[in-house]
């Protein structure tokens, strides 16, 4: 089935740029970055033939990609919606009201953890210590991140989302 996906050629050049980087021998070492070149490739998210495909890239066993795929929440195991909203539940931001910020967005977007809307715009999925602690609570979109989260705050990305004037990277 990998025969059938495949990089385009200026993304397979920058794959292997990516891998250059790296001391012979060390190519896993690229395992990482390449997913998330593959994730943005292949539509958000990795399924099983794009994990074999960067297998194949990187000559090394699947089983390889699937460990560190999995590990890693950045990474999506199913298909996720447009705007994947990363809200931070650990202790910081707990403190300071991500569970209220995430009481709000299941019930704006009627979706549960993990869930995307019918439209395939958002996925909300809680998410772990994303390092911007003094600014809890926050949520990461694509690769940004939105501080001192407020349901008012929230309201006015959402809507900006629908209006596609949120930028992800
Ligand atoms: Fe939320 Fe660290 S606890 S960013």
């Amino acid at each position: 089935m990998s025969e059938t996906i495949a990089f385009k050629p200026e993304t397979l050049d920058q794959v292997h740029q990516i891998i250059a980087r790296y001391p012979e021998g060390k190519h896993k070492s690229a395992l990482i970055p390449i997913l998330h070149v593959a994730q943005k490739e292949f539509g958000g998210w990795l399924a099983v033939p794009v994990m074999d495909y960067v297998a194949e890239v990187l000559n090394i066993k699947p089983i390889e990609v699937y460990e560190v795929a999995t590990f890693y929440s950045m990474f999506n195991m199913k298909p996720v919606g447009k705007y994947v909203l990363e809200v931070c539940r650990t202790g910081p931001c707990m403190l300071n009201g991500s569970e209220k910020i995430l009481d709000h967005l299941r019930s704006s977007l009627n979706i549960k953890d993990g869930e995307t809307t019918p439209d395939g715009l958002f996925t909300l999925k809680p998410a772990e210590c994303l390092g911007a602690c003094g600014y809890a609570p926050m949520m990461q979109l694509g690769k940004f991140y939105h501080e001192n989260l407020t349901k008012e705050k929230v309201d006015e990305i959402l809507e900006l989302c629908r209006q596609g004037q949120v930028a992800l990277d």
